[in-house]
């Protein structure tokens, strides 16, 4: 991919950049650039360009403000102690990106252009990848969208993939602590032929009721079932692991759920560290007897923004299973996996690309 440049001329300055990369938050902050890309059925993808980062101008008739045509993901830019910078898998977010977009029937990128994109962008924006103090990162945000102005239901025609980046400090503020759980067991977050399985804007904006739910009943996140309200999925924003105290892990399947790249890495990582991984149903049921017989003594979710948080307390009215016994290997996993993205670790599975 041909990629034009034109270098923003109201960059934030070194000592605003020092404020800002010293307690960075969430995503409130963003780099001085950002990556564009359109398509058209006819010309395919064309006129990719990094530019000042700044506002869009949309007609008010494009489509993803009507009907949600639109995927993104999310990754990290880690700086290492020697001050490279590197990313963490990033051709499993390209090539979820394709799954997704495939799903919302948008245009395939291939993994190859999405890695490029996000490379460049990072490489200009350098400045803004903070020190691995505190494990800070810059958070990446690759995404899609319909950009036709069209009111017709079908899929546009002309789409908009773009990237921005936004310095992220550690998702733990004092510490980390188990996260307690809401069950919803009035909403679900996909069912059997939806978009479970993609990452599109549609599945986080149904979990916010839910979620706003889980907050007003004092838990931390809410925890999805599946359309019989019976097998676990996942989190919001997080997939699931229960550790057995035979060391056995589950963590359960794919199919209406978000394929998470820390899930996924957990598996190869478990397995190496000599566990059995299980990806199967999950009831219920399993986890609150498991968790009262003892079978279960660590519970623990994962994904690219916490890495991995120990699970405490679930909860749903009128009852509640207490926080597991341990959480032991819950924070090895988490050590081996930050340590391989800050290359405090031997890279033994191949999993990081150097950006600069
Ligand atoms: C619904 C959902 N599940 C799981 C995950 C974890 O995925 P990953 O490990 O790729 O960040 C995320 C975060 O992106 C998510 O939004």
């Amino acid at each position: 991919m041909q990629i034009s440049t034109t270098r923003s001329e109201h960059q934030v300055d070194d000592a605003r950049l020092a404020e800002i990369l010293e307690n960075p938050g969430f995503g409130t902050h963003f780099t001085d650039h950002m990556f564009r890309v359109e398509w058209t059925p006819d010309a395919g993808w064309h006129d990719a360009r990094i530019e000042p980062y700044g506002p869009l101008v949309l007609d008010p008739a494009t489509a993803v403000l009507h009907y949600a045509q639109e995927t993104f993901e999310g990754m990290k830019a880690y700086r290492h102690e020697d001050g490279s910078v590197w990313l963490f898998r990033p051709e499993e977010n390209a090539a979820r990106m394709v799954r997704s977009s495939d799903r919302l029937a948008l245009p395939v990128l291939e993994v190859e252009d999405f890695v490029q994109a996000v490379s460049e962008l990072v490489t200009v924006d350098q400045r803004w990848v903070p020190d691995q103090e505190g494990e800070k990162s810059l958070y990446l945000r690759p995404f899609m969208f319909a950009s036709e102005a069209f009111l017709g239901v079908r899929p546009a025609q002309h789409v908009t993939f773009m990237v921005i980046a936004s310095p992220a400090g550690s998702y733990f503020k004092g510490g980390i602590k188990p996260i307690s759980l809401w069950l919803s067991e009035h909403y679900t977050r996909a069912g059997r032929g939806g978009m479970g399985a993609a990452k599109t804007g549609g599945n986080y904006a149904s979990s916010l009721l839910p979620q706003r739910e889980a907050i007003e009943q004092g838990c931390d996140q809410v925890v999805f079932l599946d359309e019989e309200a019976t097998y676990v999925e996942e989190l919001g924003g997080m997939n699931m692991y229960f550790v057995f105290k035979d060391g056995r892990i589950v963590t359960p399947a794919l199919g209406t759920i978000l394929e998470g790249i820390t899930r996924g890495s957990i598996i190869e990582l478990a397995g190496k560290m000599g566990h059995q991984v299980e990806e199967r149903r999950f009831s219920i049921d399993e986890w609150r007897d498991g968790v009262a017989s003892g079978d279960i003594v660590e519970i623990f979710a994962c994904g690219t923004a916490a890495v991995v948080t120990p699970v405490g307390e679930l909860r749903w009215p009128g009852g509640s299973t207490p926080a597991p016994a341990s959480t032991d290997l819950t924070f090895r996993i988490r050590q081996a996996l930050v340590d391989i993205q800050f290359g405090r670790a031997d890279d033994t599975f191949g999993w990081m690309t150097r950006v600069v």
